[in-house]
């Protein structure tokens, strides 16, 4: 693998790109618009913090940025429709919702969305948005102009299903992309890490040491780059190889041999061993192989379309969040983020505009899931068997709304 040569950035007017398009509305213009007022109509319990709103996103996310959470929430996950031309329903063949929207009607959609949602993250919070190959690349550039190129984290791959036969002209679509973003450089991150296997521990440190027994693997003692002080000095009578300098001084390197953290090959090149030690696991990268939406019969879902894995959301809550932090999904569908949040002790907020979201969720919050096979989830009634959980939270609307939601999802029995 070639590594290139870090040089300084030079920022200038040309590094920056931007997406011009005619219904692209000012920061400001946008932050002076109506919003509806949004009250409890409902709640498992006095002073609840969690909170799930009714209604359509940018009128709730103005709403909450007017009422106290500017610069509050620590991190946001989204998953928005991704522009397929598509109605989704559940497996009732209830329409769930709409996914229509295309071009720069979509782009600005999200952009109005993400402005809103930049005011409202905390100074240390993260950023998080799942799509698909349609609008990753536009949303990017967007999401740049509001964060701020030197902002982005990571472009996630996800394998989202196993592979499929039907694809027969061109290469099988088994993924989908997930962008983070934090609002400065000191945010919130705890690195997660994946268990070590055996056969990984065996595959990515392949020797023993011969004196300790202790499990290595060995790497180059040069970096790229050439260098003038020390590291660009002979060591052992060796220079570092053309265009490298050492990663240590010579002297250090003197004091890693007599160690025995240095191996030598048979034509005399030196590696710096990397003892094993039994290291707390593989630090995550970027492509995720192991939160597939649902493949069997026998795992939990809710029949909400487009439920994502909540083993995912398990792991961006706890790496972007510590207990007690507020998580918001905007789009919060059958409620993964909020059930992963209330999981791992989070606060949550949780907003949707379609009844059989909101209905999903509290379903989903208030009792335990069922398995794939038996995924239809009834409505609330006194003979259902399943466990009712703690979970405490407020449901918001507004005034017209209120007996709509209230009988739709069975509130008052
Ligand atoms: C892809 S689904 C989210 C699925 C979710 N991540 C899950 O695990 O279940 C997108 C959700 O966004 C909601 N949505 C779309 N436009 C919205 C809007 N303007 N305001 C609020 N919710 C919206 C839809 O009703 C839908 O539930």
């Amino acid at each position: 693998m070639a590594t290139g040569i870090p040089k300084k950035k030079k920022s200038s007017k040309n590094s920056i790109i931007e997406l011009k398009y005619d219904i692209k509305i000012n920061k400001e213009d946008l932050l002076q618009s109506h919003y509806s007022c949004y009250t409890d109509i409902w709640r498992t319990q006095d002073n609840a913090f969690n909170k799930l709103f009714y209604g359509d996103n940018l009128d709730v996310l103005l709403y909450l940025l007017n009422n106290g959470y500017k610069n509050t929430v620590n991190l946001i996950y989204i998953d928005p429709p991704y522009s397929t031309s598509s109605v989704f329903v559940n497996r009732e063949q209830k329409v769930a919702y709409h996914d229509t929207l295309d071009g720069y009607d979509y782009i600005e959609f999200l952009r109005r969305r993400f402005l809103i949602m930049y005011d409202l993250l905390s100074q240390t919070g993260s950023f998080y948005i799942h799509l698909d190959e349609r609008m990753v690349f536009p949303i990017k550039i967007i999401l740049d102009e509001i964060f701020g190129v030197c902002n982005f984290r990571a472009f996630i791959t996800r394998k989202k299903c196993s592979p499929k036969n039907s694809t027969r002209t061109t290469y099988g679509d088994i993924s989908d992309y997930i962008l983070f973003y934090s609002k400065t450089k000191n945010y919130v991150w705890n690195r997660p890490y994946v268990a070590w296997s055996n056969e990984k521990i065996i595959e990515q440190y392949p020797c023993i040491d011969e004196a300790t027994g202790r499990r290595y693997k060995k790497v180059p003692i040069h970096a790229p780059g050439v260098r003038n002080g020390d590291t660009g000095k002979p060591w052992r009578g060796m220079m570092p190889p053309l265009g490298k300098h050492w990663q240590y001084t010579p002297e250090k390197l003197d004091m890693l041999d007599a160690a025995g953290e240095i191996a030598w090959s048979k034509n005399g090149n030196p590696r710096r061993k990397v003892f094993f030690d039994g290291k707390q696991g593989i630090p995550m990268q970027n492509i995720w192989l192991d939160y597939q939406d649902f493949v069997n019969q026998s795992q939990i879902s809710t029949g909400y379309p487009t439920e994502k894995n909540i083993e995912m959301l398990k792991t961006i809550i706890s790496a972007s969040s510590n207990k007690g932090d507020i998580v918001l999904d905007c789009f919060a569908g059958s409620g993964t983020t909020l059930s992963a949040a209330e999981l791992l002790e989070r606060r949550w907020i949780g907003v949707d505009n379609s009844q059989e979201s909101i209905q999903t969720i509290i379903s989903r919050l208030l009792f335990e899931e069922q398995s794939y096979g038996d995924y239809v989830i009834k409505r609330r009634s006194n003979s259902c068997s399943r466990k009712l959980t703690k979970c405490a939270f407020q449901i918001f609307a507004i005034e017209k709304d209120k007996n709509n939601i209230i009988s739709y999802c069975n509130l008052n029995k």
